[in-house]
Protein backbone atom coordinates (compact mmCIF):
# COMPACT_ATOMS: atom_id res chain seq x y z
CA UNK A 1 0.00 0.00 0.00
CA UNK A 2 1.19 3.44 -0.58
CA UNK A 3 1.07 6.26 2.17
CA UNK A 4 -2.00 7.71 0.63
CA UNK A 5 -5.00 8.14 2.58
CA UNK A 6 -5.68 6.60 5.69
CA UNK A 7 -7.88 3.32 5.49
CA UNK A 8 -10.22 1.90 7.54
CA UNK A 9 -9.61 -0.81 10.14
CA UNK A 10 -11.13 -3.63 7.55
CA UNK A 11 -9.18 -2.42 4.65
CA UNK A 12 -6.25 -2.20 6.27
CA UNK A 13 -6.49 -5.88 7.99
CA UNK A 14 -6.17 -6.27 4.37
CA UNK A 15 -3.17 -4.77 2.92
CA UNK A 16 -1.08 -3.09 5.81
CA UNK A 17 2.34 -3.89 5.34
CA UNK A 18 1.68 -5.96 1.93
CA UNK A 19 2.64 -5.22 -2.01
CA UNK A 20 2.52 -7.46 -5.09
CA UNK A 21 6.13 -9.20 -4.33
CA UNK A 22 8.53 -7.73 -6.32
CA UNK A 23 10.41 -10.50 -7.90
CA UNK A 24 6.99 -12.24 -9.13
CA UNK A 25 4.44 -9.69 -8.51
CA UNK A 26 2.08 -12.87 -6.39
CA UNK A 27 -0.80 -11.18 -5.45
CA UNK A 28 -0.96 -12.91 -2.09
CA UNK A 29 2.47 -12.76 0.51
CA UNK A 30 4.70 -14.91 0.25
CA UNK A 31 6.29 -17.74 2.30
CA UNK A 32 9.85 -16.66 2.28
CA UNK A 33 11.11 -20.20 3.25
CA UNK A 34 14.91 -19.12 3.65
CA UNK A 35 17.39 -18.66 6.83
CA UNK A 36 20.08 -16.34 5.06
CA UNK A 37 19.61 -13.62 1.82
CA UNK A 38 22.49 -12.95 -0.15
CA UNK A 39 24.48 -9.61 0.41
CA UNK A 40 25.01 -7.40 -3.05
CA UNK A 41 28.32 -6.80 -1.78
CA UNK A 42 30.94 -6.74 1.33
CA UNK A 43 29.78 -3.10 1.86
CA UNK A 44 26.34 -3.87 2.03
CA UNK A 45 26.68 -6.87 4.32
CA UNK A 46 28.47 -4.24 6.46
CA UNK A 47 25.99 -1.44 6.33
CA UNK A 48 23.19 -3.90 7.00
CA UNK A 49 25.15 -5.17 10.16
CA UNK A 50 26.07 -1.23 11.32
CA UNK A 51 22.20 -0.90 11.24
CA UNK A 52 22.98 1.93 8.40
CA UNK A 53 21.05 -0.03 5.74
CA UNK A 54 17.78 -1.90 6.57
CA UNK A 55 17.65 -4.90 5.06
CA UNK A 56 17.28 -8.72 5.51
CA UNK A 57 20.58 -10.79 7.09
CA UNK A 58 19.74 -14.05 8.27
CA UNK A 59 16.00 -15.47 9.16
CA UNK A 60 16.32 -15.27 13.37
CA UNK A 61 16.56 -11.28 13.17
CA UNK A 62 14.03 -10.61 10.08
CA UNK A 63 12.01 -12.10 7.25
CA UNK A 64 10.06 -10.32 4.32
CA UNK A 65 6.99 -12.72 5.12
CA UNK A 66 7.16 -12.24 8.74
CA UNK A 67 7.70 -8.25 7.84
CA UNK A 68 4.58 -7.69 6.39
CA UNK A 69 2.62 -9.44 9.41
CA UNK A 70 4.90 -7.12 11.86
CA UNK A 71 3.69 -4.09 9.46
CA UNK A 72 0.28 -4.80 9.65
CA UNK A 73 0.08 -5.59 12.67
CA UNK A 74 1.90 -2.01 14.10
CA UNK A 75 -0.91 -0.68 11.71
CA UNK A 76 -4.06 -2.02 13.23
CA UNK A 77 -2.38 -1.51 17.11
CA UNK A 78 -1.73 2.20 15.50
CA UNK A 79 1.68 1.94 17.05
CA UNK A 80 5.42 3.03 15.23
CA UNK A 81 6.69 -0.47 14.95
CA UNK A 82 6.21 -4.15 15.50
CA UNK A 83 8.21 -7.02 16.66
CA UNK A 84 6.70 -10.72 16.06
CA UNK A 85 8.53 -13.85 17.87
CA UNK A 86 7.50 -17.44 18.49
CA UNK A 87 4.74 -17.03 20.78
CA UNK A 88 2.96 -14.31 23.38
CA UNK A 89 4.89 -15.91 26.14
CA UNK A 90 7.93 -14.91 24.33
CA UNK A 91 6.38 -11.63 23.45
CA UNK A 92 6.26 -10.43 26.84
CA UNK A 93 10.04 -11.67 27.23
CA UNK A 94 10.90 -8.98 24.33
CA UNK A 95 8.98 -6.69 25.56
CA UNK A 96 10.34 -6.48 29.42
CA UNK A 97 13.90 -7.19 27.95
CA UNK A 98 15.15 -4.09 26.82
CA UNK A 99 13.45 -2.69 30.11
CA UNK A 100 14.44 -4.51 33.50
CA UNK A 101 17.79 -5.30 34.92
CA UNK A 102 18.97 -7.59 37.89
CA UNK A 103 16.98 -5.78 40.73
CA UNK A 104 14.38 -4.24 38.65
CA UNK A 105 10.38 -4.98 38.96
CA UNK A 106 7.15 -4.94 36.93
CA UNK A 107 4.03 -3.69 38.56
CA UNK A 108 1.50 -6.32 37.19
CA UNK A 109 -2.19 -7.25 37.17
CA UNK A 110 -3.63 -10.04 39.59
CA UNK A 111 -5.89 -10.91 36.85
CA UNK A 112 -3.78 -11.93 34.11
CA UNK A 113 -3.59 -15.67 31.96
CA UNK A 114 -2.47 -18.26 34.51
CA UNK A 115 0.74 -18.78 32.79
CA UNK A 116 1.89 -14.66 33.12
CA UNK A 117 1.24 -15.30 36.69
CA UNK A 118 3.51 -17.75 36.56
CA UNK A 119 6.61 -16.16 34.15
CA UNK A 120 6.16 -13.18 35.73
CA UNK A 121 5.83 -14.48 39.79
CA UNK A 122 8.41 -17.15 39.33
CA UNK A 123 10.21 -17.67 36.10
CA UNK A 124 11.72 -14.28 35.58
CA UNK A 125 12.97 -14.20 39.30
CA UNK A 126 15.89 -16.65 37.30
CA UNK A 127 16.75 -13.05 35.62
CA UNK A 128 16.84 -11.16 39.07
CA UNK A 129 13.64 -9.31 38.10
CA UNK A 130 10.49 -9.64 39.85
CA UNK A 131 7.02 -8.79 39.93
CA UNK A 132 4.58 -7.25 41.88
CA UNK A 133 1.47 -8.18 41.85
CA UNK A 134 -2.02 -5.57 42.39
CA UNK A 135 -6.03 -5.31 41.76
CA UNK A 136 -5.54 -2.78 39.17
CA UNK A 137 -9.39 -1.65 39.83
CA UNK A 138 -7.55 -0.20 42.85
CA UNK A 139 -5.28 2.51 41.53
CA UNK A 140 -4.39 3.46 44.99
CA UNK A 141 -2.95 0.13 45.10
CA UNK A 142 -1.82 0.50 41.89
CA UNK A 143 0.55 3.63 42.62
CA UNK A 144 1.23 2.55 45.94
CA UNK A 145 3.25 -0.64 44.28
CA UNK A 146 5.22 1.60 42.16
CA UNK A 147 8.82 2.16 43.84
CA UNK A 148 12.44 3.57 42.58
CA UNK A 149 13.05 -0.17 41.16
CA UNK A 150 9.75 -0.79 39.17
CA UNK A 151 10.78 -0.14 35.07
CA UNK A 152 6.94 -1.05 33.65
CA UNK A 153 3.07 -1.50 34.82
CA UNK A 154 1.57 -4.65 32.66
CA UNK A 155 -1.97 -5.58 32.40
CA UNK A 156 -4.38 -7.56 30.01
CA UNK A 157 -7.12 -4.98 28.09
CA UNK A 158 -9.71 -8.02 28.13
CA UNK A 159 -8.25 -10.09 30.64
CA UNK A 160 -8.30 -13.83 30.76
CA UNK A 161 -10.40 -15.67 31.98
CA UNK A 162 -12.26 -13.41 33.62
CA UNK A 163 -13.05 -10.79 31.04
CA UNK A 164 -12.67 -8.38 32.85
CA UNK A 165 -11.81 -5.12 31.16
CA UNK A 166 -9.34 -3.30 32.47
CA UNK A 167 -9.45 0.98 32.33
CA UNK A 168 -6.52 1.38 30.15
CA UNK A 169 -6.71 5.31 30.23
CA UNK A 170 -6.45 5.42 34.63
CA UNK A 171 -3.07 2.99 34.52
CA UNK A 172 -1.88 4.64 31.50
CA UNK A 173 -2.05 8.37 33.60
CA UNK A 174 -0.23 6.51 36.65
CA UNK A 175 2.63 4.55 34.40
CA UNK A 176 3.30 8.58 33.56
CA UNK A 177 2.97 10.21 36.21
CA UNK A 178 5.71 7.55 37.31
CA UNK A 179 7.86 8.38 33.92
CA UNK A 180 7.16 4.51 33.60
CA UNK A 181 5.64 2.25 30.34
CA UNK A 182 2.11 1.04 30.50
CA UNK A 183 2.38 -2.82 28.82
CA UNK A 184 -0.90 -4.18 27.80
CA UNK A 185 -1.11 -7.83 26.32
CA UNK A 186 -4.83 -7.01 23.80
CA UNK A 187 -4.68 -10.73 22.95
CA UNK A 188 -8.29 -11.35 24.31
CA UNK A 189 -9.32 -8.08 22.66
CA UNK A 190 -7.57 -7.41 19.35
CA UNK A 191 -7.09 -4.24 17.83
CA UNK A 192 -10.53 -4.70 16.63
CA UNK A 193 -12.19 -4.13 19.81
CA UNK A 194 -9.55 -2.03 21.58
CA UNK A 195 -6.53 -0.11 20.85
CA UNK A 196 -4.70 0.16 23.51
CA UNK A 197 -2.39 2.53 22.27
CA UNK A 198 -5.19 5.09 21.34
CA UNK A 199 -5.95 5.09 25.49
CA UNK A 200 -2.22 5.85 26.54
CA UNK A 201 -0.63 2.49 26.66
CA UNK A 202 3.02 2.37 25.41
CA UNK A 203 3.79 -1.30 24.71
CA UNK A 204 1.39 -3.34 22.96
CA UNK A 205 1.71 -7.53 23.69
CA UNK A 206 -0.12 -9.87 21.75
CA UNK A 207 -0.40 -14.11 21.85
CA UNK A 208 -1.11 -14.07 17.98
CA UNK A 209 -2.05 -17.71 18.76
CA UNK A 210 -5.28 -16.43 19.70
CA UNK A 211 -8.05 -14.22 17.53
CA UNK A 212 -5.19 -12.41 15.18
CA UNK A 213 -4.55 -15.89 14.09
CA UNK A 214 -8.36 -17.30 14.53
CA UNK A 215 -7.98 -20.94 13.44
CA UNK A 216 -5.76 -22.54 15.94
CA UNK A 217 -2.63 -23.69 13.53
CA UNK A 218 0.28 -21.90 14.84
CA UNK A 219 1.68 -20.01 17.89
CA UNK A 220 3.25 -16.71 17.69
CA UNK A 221 3.60 -13.48 19.64
CA UNK A 222 4.50 -9.50 18.92
CA UNK A 223 5.62 -6.83 20.62
CA UNK A 224 3.87 -3.33 19.28
CA UNK A 225 5.72 -0.15 20.19
CA UNK A 226 3.75 3.50 20.14
CA UNK A 227 6.71 5.24 19.43
CA UNK A 228 5.48 7.84 21.80
CA UNK A 229 7.72 7.44 25.12
CA UNK A 230 10.68 9.17 25.66
CA UNK A 231 13.53 6.73 27.13
CA UNK A 232 15.94 9.40 27.59
CA UNK A 233 13.67 11.32 30.32
CA UNK A 234 15.92 9.40 33.14
CA UNK A 235 18.22 7.15 33.89
CA UNK A 236 15.78 4.23 34.17
CA UNK A 237 16.21 2.70 30.60
CA UNK A 238 19.76 2.56 30.14
CA UNK A 239 19.47 -0.39 27.05
CA UNK A 240 17.70 2.11 25.06
CA UNK A 241 19.03 5.41 25.88
CA UNK A 242 22.38 4.94 26.86
CA UNK A 243 25.41 3.56 24.95
CA UNK A 244 24.24 -0.60 24.82
CA UNK A 245 27.32 -2.77 25.31
CA UNK A 246 25.36 -5.96 23.49
CA UNK A 247 25.38 -3.76 20.49
CA UNK A 248 28.97 -2.05 19.90
CA UNK A 249 27.49 1.23 22.29
CA UNK A 250 24.47 1.79 19.92
CA UNK A 251 22.21 5.02 21.21
CA UNK A 252 18.64 2.94 20.22
CA UNK A 253 16.78 6.02 21.15
CA UNK A 254 19.15 8.87 19.79
CA UNK A 255 19.89 6.82 16.44
CA UNK A 256 15.97 5.38 15.51
CA UNK A 257 14.06 7.74 17.98
CA UNK A 258 10.70 6.47 17.83
CA UNK A 259 11.76 3.12 16.13
CA UNK A 260 14.12 2.65 18.77
CA UNK A 261 12.53 -0.10 20.71
CA UNK A 262 11.40 -1.89 17.66
CA UNK A 263 15.00 -1.91 16.15
CA UNK A 264 16.21 -2.90 19.78
CA UNK A 265 14.00 -6.00 19.68
CA UNK A 266 15.16 -6.94 16.06
CA UNK A 267 18.81 -5.73 17.04
CA UNK A 268 19.24 -7.61 20.60
CA UNK A 269 16.14 -9.21 21.00
CA UNK A 270 15.56 -11.88 18.65
CA UNK A 271 19.38 -11.62 17.91
CA UNK A 272 20.41 -13.43 21.50
CA UNK A 273 17.21 -14.51 22.97
CA UNK A 274 16.08 -16.22 19.70
CA UNK A 275 12.43 -16.19 19.65
CA UNK A 276 11.82 -15.63 16.31
CA UNK A 277 8.53 -16.32 14.62
CA UNK A 278 8.96 -18.55 11.44
CA UNK A 279 7.59 -17.68 8.01
CA UNK A 280 5.27 -20.13 7.81
CA UNK A 281 3.49 -19.23 10.79
CA UNK A 282 3.39 -15.81 10.22
CA UNK A 283 1.23 -16.65 6.91
CA UNK A 284 -1.02 -18.40 8.74
CA UNK A 285 -1.37 -15.37 11.25
CA UNK A 286 -1.50 -12.94 7.86
CA UNK A 287 -4.48 -15.07 6.55
CA UNK A 288 -6.46 -15.26 9.74
CA UNK A 289 -5.91 -11.00 10.25
CA UNK A 290 -7.70 -10.75 6.74
CA UNK A 291 -10.99 -11.51 8.45
CA UNK A 292 -10.76 -10.07 12.17
CA UNK A 293 -13.09 -7.63 11.91
CA UNK A 294 -15.62 -10.18 10.58
CA UNK A 295 -15.09 -12.70 12.76
CA UNK A 296 -14.46 -10.20 15.98
CA UNK A 297 -18.09 -9.03 15.16
CA UNK A 298 -19.65 -12.84 15.19
CA UNK A 299 -17.77 -13.45 18.28
CA UNK A 300 -19.47 -10.55 20.29
CA UNK A 301 -22.59 -11.35 19.12
CA UNK A 302 -22.93 -14.52 20.52
CA UNK A 303 -20.93 -14.36 23.30
CA UNK A 304 -23.37 -11.54 23.66
CA UNK A 305 -26.97 -14.18 23.76
CA UNK A 306 -24.41 -17.03 25.04
CA UNK A 307 -23.52 -15.21 28.25
CA UNK A 308 -27.56 -13.46 28.49
CA UNK A 309 -29.00 -17.13 28.46
CA UNK A 310 -26.47 -18.30 30.86
CA UNK A 311 -27.13 -15.47 33.09
CA UNK A 312 -30.75 -16.15 33.21
CA UNK A 313 -30.15 -20.08 33.49
CA UNK A 314 -30.82 -21.27 37.22
CA UNK A 315 -27.81 -23.66 37.39
CA UNK A 316 -26.11 -21.57 36.92
CA UNK A 317 -24.37 -18.89 39.70
CA UNK A 318 -23.01 -15.78 38.03
CA UNK A 319 -21.09 -15.13 34.44
CA UNK A 320 -18.58 -12.88 34.11
CA UNK A 321 -18.97 -11.43 30.88
CA UNK A 322 -18.32 -7.47 30.91
CA UNK A 323 -20.70 -7.30 28.00
CA UNK A 324 -23.62 -7.80 29.69
CA UNK A 325 -26.02 -4.96 30.95
CA UNK A 326 -25.72 -5.83 34.33
CA UNK A 327 -22.30 -5.85 34.30
CA UNK A 328 -20.16 -3.35 36.63
CA UNK A 329 -17.93 -3.03 33.87
CA UNK A 330 -20.75 -1.99 31.44
CA UNK A 331 -19.50 1.96 31.98
CA UNK A 332 -16.16 0.67 31.02
CA UNK A 333 -17.18 -0.92 27.78
CA UNK A 334 -18.85 1.75 26.47
CA UNK A 335 -15.95 4.23 26.82
CA UNK A 336 -13.09 2.06 25.63
CA UNK A 337 -14.42 -0.91 24.54
CA UNK A 338 -17.36 0.62 22.23
CA UNK A 339 -17.57 -2.42 19.69
CA UNK A 340 -17.74 -5.24 22.40
CA UNK A 341 -16.44 -6.74 25.43
CA UNK A 342 -14.68 -9.73 23.54
CA UNK A 343 -16.14 -13.41 23.38
CA UNK A 344 -14.15 -14.57 26.63
CA UNK A 345 -15.76 -15.33 29.91
CA UNK A 346 -16.18 -17.48 32.91
CA UNK A 347 -19.43 -18.65 34.73
CA UNK A 348 -19.99 -20.35 37.92
CA UNK A 349 -22.06 -23.57 37.49
CA UNK A 350 -24.52 -24.78 41.01
CA UNK A 351 -22.55 -28.11 42.34
CA UNK A 352 -18.98 -26.53 42.14
CA UNK A 353 -15.79 -28.36 40.85
CA UNK A 354 -17.53 -31.96 40.32
CA UNK A 355 -20.41 -30.04 38.34
CA UNK A 356 -17.80 -28.06 36.40
CA UNK A 357 -15.76 -31.41 35.35
CA UNK A 358 -19.34 -33.33 34.22
CA UNK A 359 -20.07 -29.98 31.93
CA UNK A 360 -17.03 -30.07 30.37
CA UNK A 361 -17.26 -33.43 29.38
CA UNK A 362 -20.82 -33.47 28.45
CA UNK A 363 -20.35 -30.64 26.03
CA UNK A 364 -20.33 -31.64 22.09
CA UNK A 365 -19.32 -28.81 19.90
CA UNK A 366 -17.40 -27.38 22.89
CA UNK A 367 -14.12 -28.23 22.55
CA UNK A 368 -12.29 -28.98 26.15
CA UNK A 369 -8.74 -27.35 24.97
CA UNK A 370 -6.17 -25.02 26.68
CA UNK A 371 -7.05 -22.36 24.01
CA UNK A 372 -8.48 -19.26 23.13
CA UNK A 373 -9.73 -17.13 20.40
CA UNK A 374 -10.23 -19.87 17.84
CA UNK A 375 -13.34 -19.70 15.49
CA UNK A 376 -14.59 -23.00 17.22
CA UNK A 377 -16.19 -22.67 20.64
CA UNK A 378 -14.05 -23.71 23.55
CA UNK A 379 -13.99 -24.46 27.26
CA UNK A 380 -11.50 -25.22 30.08
CA UNK A 381 -11.97 -25.43 33.77
CA UNK A 382 -9.16 -23.21 34.96
CA UNK A 383 -8.75 -24.25 38.14
CA UNK A 384 -7.64 -27.64 37.15
CA UNK A 385 -5.41 -26.85 34.09
CA UNK A 386 -4.39 -23.11 33.06
CA UNK A 387 -4.58 -21.79 36.60
CA UNK A 388 -3.12 -25.33 38.50
CA UNK A 389 0.25 -23.95 39.31
CA UNK A 390 -1.72 -20.82 41.21
CA UNK A 391 -2.46 -20.67 45.15
CA UNK A 392 -6.12 -20.95 45.79
CA UNK A 393 -5.86 -17.30 46.32
CA UNK A 394 -4.11 -16.25 43.59
CA UNK A 395 -6.68 -18.53 41.23
CA UNK A 396 -9.61 -16.63 42.69
CA UNK A 397 -7.99 -13.30 42.41
CA UNK A 398 -7.26 -14.27 38.58
CA UNK A 399 -11.17 -15.32 38.61
CA UNK A 400 -10.29 -18.99 38.40
CA UNK A 401 -12.06 -20.44 41.25
CA UNK A 402 -13.03 -24.25 41.49
CA UNK A 403 -16.57 -23.65 40.39
CA UNK A 404 -16.20 -21.80 37.48
CA UNK A 405 -15.30 -22.84 33.51
CA UNK A 406 -13.84 -20.52 31.43
CA UNK A 407 -15.43 -20.21 27.82
CA UNK A 408 -14.41 -18.73 24.31
CA UNK A 409 -17.14 -18.74 22.15
CA UNK A 410 -16.78 -19.00 18.62
CA UNK A 411 -18.29 -17.97 15.23
CA UNK A 412 -21.01 -21.20 14.97
CA UNK A 413 -24.64 -20.63 15.24
CA UNK A 414 -25.69 -19.02 18.93
CA UNK A 415 -28.38 -21.52 18.71
CA UNK A 416 -26.18 -24.14 18.84
CA UNK A 417 -23.88 -23.38 21.33
CA UNK A 418 -26.89 -22.59 23.60
CA UNK A 419 -28.69 -26.04 22.87
CA UNK A 420 -25.10 -27.40 23.19
CA UNK A 421 -24.33 -26.02 27.08
CA UNK A 422 -28.34 -26.66 28.04
CA UNK A 423 -27.99 -30.37 27.69
CA UNK A 424 -24.48 -30.63 29.29
CA UNK A 425 -25.42 -28.40 32.29
CA UNK A 426 -28.46 -30.55 32.52
CA UNK A 427 -26.50 -33.81 33.04
CA UNK A 428 -23.26 -31.68 35.14
CA UNK A 429 -26.49 -30.69 37.80
CA UNK A 430 -28.45 -33.71 37.68
C1 LIG B 1 -3.99 -13.35 27.43
C2 LIG B 1 -2.86 -14.26 27.07
N1 LIG B 1 -1.63 -13.73 26.94
C3 LIG B 1 -0.57 -14.50 26.61
C4 LIG B 1 -0.71 -15.86 26.40
C5 LIG B 1 0.48 -16.68 26.03
O1 LIG B 1 0.43 -16.90 24.65
P1 LIG B 1 1.15 -18.13 23.94
O2 LIG B 1 0.41 -19.35 24.33
O3 LIG B 1 1.07 -17.81 22.49
O4 LIG B 1 2.55 -18.14 24.45
C6 LIG B 1 -1.98 -16.44 26.51
C7 LIG B 1 -2.16 -17.89 26.30
O5 LIG B 1 -3.21 -18.44 26.55
C8 LIG B 1 -3.07 -15.61 26.85
O6 LIG B 1 -4.31 -16.11 26.98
Amino acid sequence: MSDGPTYGFDTLQIHAGARPDPATGSRQTPIYQTTAYVFRDADHAAALFNLQEVGYIYSRLTNPTVAVLQERIATLEGGAGAVCCSSGHAAQIMALFPLMGPGCNVVASTRLYGGSVTQLSQTIKRFGWSATFVDTDDLDAVKAAIDENTRAVFCESIANPGGYVTDIRALADIADAAGLPLIVDNTSATPYLCRPIEHGATLVVHSTTKYLTGNGTVTGGCVVDSGTFDWSASDKFPSLSQPEPAYHGLKFHETFGPLAFTFHGIAIGLRDLGMTMNPQGAHYTLMGIETLSLRMQRHVENAERVAGWLEADDRVDYVTYAGLPSSPYAERVKAQYPKGAGALFTFAVKGGYDACVKLVNALEIFSHVANLGDARSLIIHSASTTHRQLTPEQQEAAGAGANVVRISIGIEDADDLIADLDQALSKATA
